[in-house]
């Protein structure tokens, strides 16, 4: 079990995101060693975790971005990211976000419909500036992966379906204020088997022989996100195996001089670090169950209500070393505010702080302010003891 510095938490009210600074860093380093000895680029996927103190660490460790709105875009820039180092992506983006983007000079968007380039082509051209393009294909790889997070199989709304691509290609090579530079893929998000990653490397290099026969200059090979990380054993495996995961598309692709190899993880980079802080405010005994009812609910951490997933949660105050079965539950007004069935913890009681791990990527960032309830604030572990 992690340790927690509970005797600091007192000095701050429920629920909030505790983020452990040193995991984070180490994990960033890790990428950043990488990255840098194979030459590859990495743009953290932002809209796993916006919270600036992060992006300030993403910025110093030397990364870029991939955003996916205009407002993750002005969120970039204001934490001092150059637009060079900039990615937009996303199904839907509106003028004046293209516009944004622009304006910031960004490296590349990520398009993923022909009436989208044809959009920003006549945005660019109003402008007088060239838009740089890569064309976000939809690979059709099943990444086995919650329905709600699978993206690159056919029928779904993300990339440009193998058989359009031609079209797409002739399209903008004569659009004239776009530059058609790189190419785009994103399987699915949580993968955790290395098939499906080893499987989008075939289609890569059939997508970029095509595009060269097309005459299409491609320098930005991105292969997206995806990386799972393990939410059962978070202390195990505090940080992902980048270089297993690098490796596959280093053996798997044969860039060409000139050409960039491109990664953009959300989950992966901070996924570990963060937890969600709560604490208990009644042990309620029902026919047969045990309820926790703690002050942290779906609206702080959502993940499990939409996706039925499952953070480990730990009791942190406890010394007790009985255990008994709970369900803990949230304090919102919906049967899906619970965030475990049959959990075994150390006997439970009022005030005492759990833990819900690996909560740093799609936790605070999805938080909403359901039932009138605040945000939840976050907390540093090197802002403690100050
Ligand atoms: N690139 C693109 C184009 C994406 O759509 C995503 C995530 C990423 C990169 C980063 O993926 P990651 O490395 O984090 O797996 N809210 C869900 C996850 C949604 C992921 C959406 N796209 C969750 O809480 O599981």
């Amino acid at each position: 079990m992690a340790i927690f510095p509970i005797e600091e938490f007192d000095k701050y009210e429920t629920p909030f995101y505790y983020y452990d600074v040193e995991l984070l860093k180490r994990t960033l380093s890790a990428v950043g060693n990488m990255a840098r000895n194979s030459g590859c680029h990495v743009h953290y996927a932002m809209k796993a975790n916006a919270n600036p103190r992060i992006l300030a660490l993403v910025k110093e460790a030397g990364m870029g971005v991939d955003c996916v709105s205009g407002g993750e875009i002005s969120a970039a820039l204001e934490a001092g990211f150059e637009g060079s180092k900039i990615m937009f992506a996303g199904v839907g983006k509106a003028d004046k976000e293209i516009e944004l983007a622009l304006d910031a000079n960004i490296r590349c968007f990520n398009v993923e419909s022909l009436p989208e380039l044809i959009n920003i082509n006549e945005i660019a051209k109003r402008k007088s500036v060239m838009a740089r393009v890569a064309v976000r294909v939809n690979p059709n790889i099943d990444a086995h992966t919650h329905h709600y997070i699978t993206t690159g199989v056919n029928g779904n709304k993300f990339g440009i379906e193998l058989e359009d691509l031609d079209e797409f290609v002739n399209t903008a090579l004569v659009s004239e204020n776009i530059d058609l530079c790189g190419v785009h893929f994103h399987i699915g998000s949580q993968i955790l088997d290395k098939e499906p990653f080893k499987a989008l490397c075939g289609k890569v290099e059939d997508v970029l022989a095509r595009l060269e026969r097309l005459g299409a200059l491609i320098t930005i090979v991105d292969v997206g996100g995806g990386l799972g990380i393990d939410y059962d054993a978070p202390d195990e495996h505090p940080i992902p195996d980048f270089e297993n995961y690098f490796q596959i598309f280093e053996n798997g692709l044969r860039l060409k001089p000139g050409q960039e190899l491109h990664f953009e993880p959300g989950r992966a980079l901070v996924g570990q670090c963060g937890s969600l802080i709560t604490k208990v405010l009644y042990v309620k005994e029902s026919i047969g169950r045990k309820f926790v009812i703690v002050d942290g609910g779906m609206n702080d951490l959502i993940r499990p209500a939409l996706y039925q997933a499952h953070h480990k949660i730990e009791n942190i105050s406890s010394v007790s070393h009985v255990d008994d079965i709970y369900d803990v539950v949230g304090p919102i007004c919906e049967s899906s505010d619970c965030f475990g069935t049959d959990e075994r913890l150390p006997i439970v009681s009022r005030g005492d702080y759990l833990a819900l791990r690996s909560a740093g990527a799609y936790g605070e960032v999805m938080a909403s302010s359901y039932n009138c309830r605040p945000l939840p604030r976050s907390i540093f572990s090197d802002d403690l003891y100050l």
